[in-house]
């Protein structure tokens, strides 16, 4: 896959410092310019909402964070780079300066993207030597969970360019989708400046306020347009009858005056005091942190809930989600080094985060499963059943689960897991799992666990290749020595 190896952040605000989020979660290295005196804590206060919200979107092991460093200057910040994004603010002048300083000192070879949510890309690149590497790559806000980005080439951008844009963002679980052409605020702003225009039209006229506006989207398309957009909705709304239907049924609607879209609002003081006021009272007892992370918690929780889509193979963004842990996992889940033996092992290190925990604020049962799953799974990789063997048609699958709680915990708690095999043959695995308290050590829960070998596809327990029970071997062998662990072979509810 092709990927980043360092990339530059030219503009560190809310767009910039969120770029570099994405990158240095995503492993990558990045150096940023920006001349505002607080560039670092406004950076920094971005990458620690990103932080915590990587936290809650993946299980997969996450790659070591990238080095951040502030440069004092553009030039220092570009060298060596292969991705430089600008983002600095929405003015022509300013950004088309800030580019071509930029195609000045970067490798000739480089990426260069610019965040504009409007500017013509042929604008922006008309002074520059290079101007074939350089193009719009538009980011949605959070860009460290949103993974959009609309790719736009101007007059004198290369086609590959675009290509390879697109392909160098994969690795860092995002989507580039590649316009045909250049317009001013490309697709998204395009339609969300629509929906804006005529949101104002509706405050104004005193038809709703800005609460009602928002449930009216929240409550109903808002909740189809993160899974399926516009066209594939309205495909269903047809009926059995599709796509043709719809457009019969409803065509005939546009020429009906319930749309002011060509009018624009005045926005005068007297508007925007109104929708300041409302907005306060639909919002203002909560701070925009505050609001940051529950935004940032939902997003998550979307995300997860489409990975599950289309029958478990992923939907829309949940595809996205799961291709990027299907990177993370080969990427740093697939290491193959072979810990001590001698002891129980120790596979999963792991936080309780924010989407973990129950109306009591501990970890709510199901997660306690998930983490003995984890540790199943990294047992697993450890013996040689990876991503790549398991799209072979052969896995184990757990049949059996007895979980202890031995202790309650609670949000931001670190824990650890520790593995002990039991037994195992040809087909199966029987092995002992203790969740701890990573700063007391104390054990919270235990699993004892059975997998069995099976051929995926004929559905049947079956033998497991000599390989893999070669690495499976010296680890059982070394784990019998040790004592059986408290509480294995326990039924449930027995006494002592
Ligand atoms: N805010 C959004 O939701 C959003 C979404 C998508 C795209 N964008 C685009 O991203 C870009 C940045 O927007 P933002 O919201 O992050 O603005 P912002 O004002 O939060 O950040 C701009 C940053 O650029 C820095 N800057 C100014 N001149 C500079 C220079 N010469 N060199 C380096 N840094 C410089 C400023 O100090 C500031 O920190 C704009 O083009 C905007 O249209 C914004």
């Amino acid at each position: 896959m092709t990927a980043i190896r360092k990339a530059a952040c030219i503009g560190g605000g809310v767009i910039g410092g969120a770029w570099a989020a994405r990158l240095l979660l995503g492993g990558i290295d990045v150096s940023m310019y920006d001349p505002h005196p607080e560039a670092k804590r406004i950076v920094g206060e971005v990458l620690a909402n990103a932080e915590r919200a990587y936290a809650m979107l993946t299980m997969a092991p996450l790659l070591a964070r990238g080095r951040l460093t502030f440069s004092e200057s553009l030039k220092e910040a570009v060298a060596g780079a292969d991705w430089i994004q600008e983002s600095v603010p929405e003015r022509l002048d300013l950004k088309r300066g800030v580019i071509t300083e930029i195609d000045r000192y970067a490798d000739p070879k480089a990426l260069i993207g610019s965040s504009t949510s409007g500017i013509m890309p042929t604008e922006l690149q008309r002074d520059m030597k290079h101007p074939e590497r350089m193009f719009v790559a538009h980011p949605y806000n959070p860009v460290y969970l949103l993974p959009l980005a609309e790719l736009v080439g101007g007059e004198r951008t290369s086609p590959e360019t675009l290509e390879l844009a697109k392909a160098m963002l994969a690795p860092i679980g995002m989507k580039g989708v590649i316009l045909k052409k250049e317009i001013e605020a490309f697709v998204g702003d395009r339609l969300l400046e629509a929906i804006w225009r005529e949101g104002l039209w509706l405050i104004h006229d005193d038809i709703c306020d800005t609460e009602t506006l928002d449930d009216v989207i929240r409550y109903s398309f808002g909740m189809r347009w993160a899974q399926m957009g516009l066209f594939e909705t309205y495909r269903i709304a047809g009926g059995e009858a599709g796509m043709r239907h719809f457009l019969a049924q409803f065509g005939p609607c546009l020429s009906w005056p319930w749309t002011k879209l060509t009018d624009v609002v005045d926005l005068n003081d007297a508007l925007v005091d109104k929708i300041a006021a409302q907005s306060d009272a639909q919002s203002g007892s909560r701070g925009i942190r505050e609001l940051e992370r529950i935004r940032d918690e939902n997003l998550v929780g979307i995300m997860q809930a489409l990975k599950g889509g289309d029958g478990g193979k992923g939907w829309g963004s949940g595809k996205v989600l799961a291709d990027f842990e299907k990177h993370l996992w080969a990427k740093g889940g697939g290491k193959r080094e072979m810990p001590d033996f001698s002891q129980p092992l120790r596979l999963v290190d792991t936080k309780v985060s924010a989407a973990w925990v129950d109306y009591n604020g501990h970890m709510t049962e199901h997660r306690y499963l998930q983490i003995f799953g984890d540790t199943s799974d990294a047992l697993l990789r450890l013996i040689g059943v990876d991503f790549a063997y398991v799209e072979k048609g052969h896995s184990y699958y757990t049949v059996e689960t007895h979980i202890r709680h031995l202790g309650e915990a609670k949000l931001g708690q670190a824990l650890y897991t520790v593995l002990q095999v039991l037994s195992f043959d040809e087909k199966r695995i029987r092995y002992f799992t203790t969740l701890h308290d990573a700063q007391t050590g104390d054990a919270l829960a235990t699993a004892e666990q059975l997998m069995l070998h099976v051929d995926s596809g004929a559905g049947k327990a079956t033998a497991a290749p000599k390989d893999i029970l070669a690495r499976l071997r010296p680890i059982a062998e070394a784990h019998a020595r040790l004592p059986v662990p408290d509480g294995a072979g326990r039924s449930v509810g027995q006494k002592t």
